[in-house]
């Protein structure tokens, strides 16, 4: 069997060169990031020589299941001190999630023209809406029933992904840099590989194979809040709106000295840390009322020196070559990507121009990691999440 490890971005081929023969090897990855903005999925063919993207899609949340999802992440229902448990509105927002989630599955496989009996497995890593590692009582919450997907697809259905990971004392946070080695590393050069969803993660994939990878801090979920707030957008399209502002210093200043920042790898984070409460906080220190677009020209520096801190930080030789890769819907942002490559003083590359869709790898994270579990194979997270072993990621269920 191939492994991951001899993958190359030129393996993949993008979705238009539909396969329509039944497979045994196809295996599909659905999820909700951080910023909440869609389901993303993709049937991903890994029968052959090399693993071939047939068909994604992003099926946009509504508004109002969206302030929902947004909502129970903001209020750490489970972590900020005096906020109620709302079981019922968690247990419909369960079961709708899954349903939305089985609605996106069953388009995907309907636009490759395939039946549901051609997939072999789903990997739903389903809408976190907590995660907390480093507490006596670590845990991750995802939301999106897995019975719910089993049952309305006719398909085995594989979730809960982090969680043996952090019962293994790992950080269960992130799974991508597994993904991103295979794809991207170089024996040649290092790589940096970038995924800018609502929070930053960073891989690092040195040259001799050692693989760090860690979430830098916030991005688009602070930036697009900001967005939704003062300009009535979902978010700042290109970042051109933050371009037209001016960073404020003292809230830079104060923004970057959180903590989090600071702490050593292996280290993951989410809304619960970064959000809107948190940004309102410093905002109140400020001797004046800012300018909304300064903000958020502050709030997109914020981001883009957070992961070139980091990536510095693990670039022990700098005049050595490295590669920057960034993917996430984030990559569609130019004057991020701007200022990352001046931080930085390298290019600073989407990954679509490696041959892999920005807005698709992380499905194709999940479809892969649902093989890896269906077919019973270890993942080896201890470099990246601090877990003590290698082991069996996710639990299965069969409709
Ligand atoms: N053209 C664009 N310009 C700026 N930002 C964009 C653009 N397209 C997408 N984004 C950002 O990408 C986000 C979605 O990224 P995604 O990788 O799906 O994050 P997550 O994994 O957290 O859901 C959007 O919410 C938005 O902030
Ligand atoms: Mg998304």
């Amino acid at each position: 069997m191939r492994t991951a490890s001899s993958w190359r971005a030129s393996d993949i081929v993008a979705a238009g060169s539909v396969s329509r023969s039944v497979s045994s090897g196809y295996y599909l990855g659905l999820l909700s990031g951080t910023s909440a903005d869609g389901i993303d999925a993709a049937i991903v063919d890994f029968s052959g020589r090399s693993p071939r993207v047939i068909q994604a899609l992003t099926q946009p949340l509504d508004v109002e299941l969206r302030q929902r999802v947004l909502a129970l992440m903001q209020r750490g229902a489970f972590a900020q001190s005096g906020a109620s448990f709302n079981w019922p509105a968690i247990n419909a927002l369960d079961q709708r999630l899954g349903k939305h989630f089985a609605k996106a599955a069953l388009s995907c496989i309907q636009q490759a023209g395939l039946e549901p009996g051609a997939i072999c497995a789903i990997g739903l890593h389903g809408q976190t809406v907590f995660h907390q590692p480093l507490t006596p009582n670590p845990g991750s919450w995802q939301l999106g029933s897995t019975f719910v997907l089993a049952q309305a697809t006719g398909i085995p259905v594989v979730s809960q992904f982090r969680q043996m990971d952090m019962a293994l004392g790992g950080q269960g946070a992130p799974l991508a840099p597994v993904l991103h080695q295979a794809l991207f590393a170089r024996n040649d050069r290092d790589v940096a590989v970038v995924n800018l969803g609502g929070i930053a993660n960073v891989s690092w994939l040195g040259r001799g194979g050692r693989i760090v990878g860690f979430d830098t801090g916030p991005a688009n979920c602070l930036l697009d809040e900001w967005a939704q707030q003062h300009l009535g957008r979902q978010y700042d399209d290109g970042g051109r709106w933050a371009a037209s502002g001016h960073v404020i210093p003292d809230l830079l200043r104060t923004l970057s000295q959180d903590d989090y920042f600071r702490q050593p790898a292996p280290k993951s984070t989410g809304r619960e840390r970064f959000n809107q409460h948190w940004l309102q906080q410093h905002l109140q220190r400020l001797s004046s009322a800012p300018r909304p677009e300064d903000v958020q020209a502050t709030l997109l520096e914020l981001t883009a020196w957070s992961v070139a801190q980091a990536i510095d930080n693990l670039r022990q030789t700098p005049a050595k070559p490295l590669d920057v890769i960034v993917c996430g819907g984030g990559a569609h942002n130019q004057f991020l990507l701007d200022r990352l490559s001046c931080l930085l003083n390298t290019i600073v590359v989407s990954s679509a121009r490696r041959g892999v869709d920005p807005d698709y790898l992380e499905a194709v994270l999940f479809a892969w990691l649902a093989k890896q579990r269906w077919q019973g194979q270890q993942i080896d997270l201890r470099a990246i999440t601090g877990s003590s072993r290698p082991h069996l990621a996710g639990i299965i269920v069969r409709p």
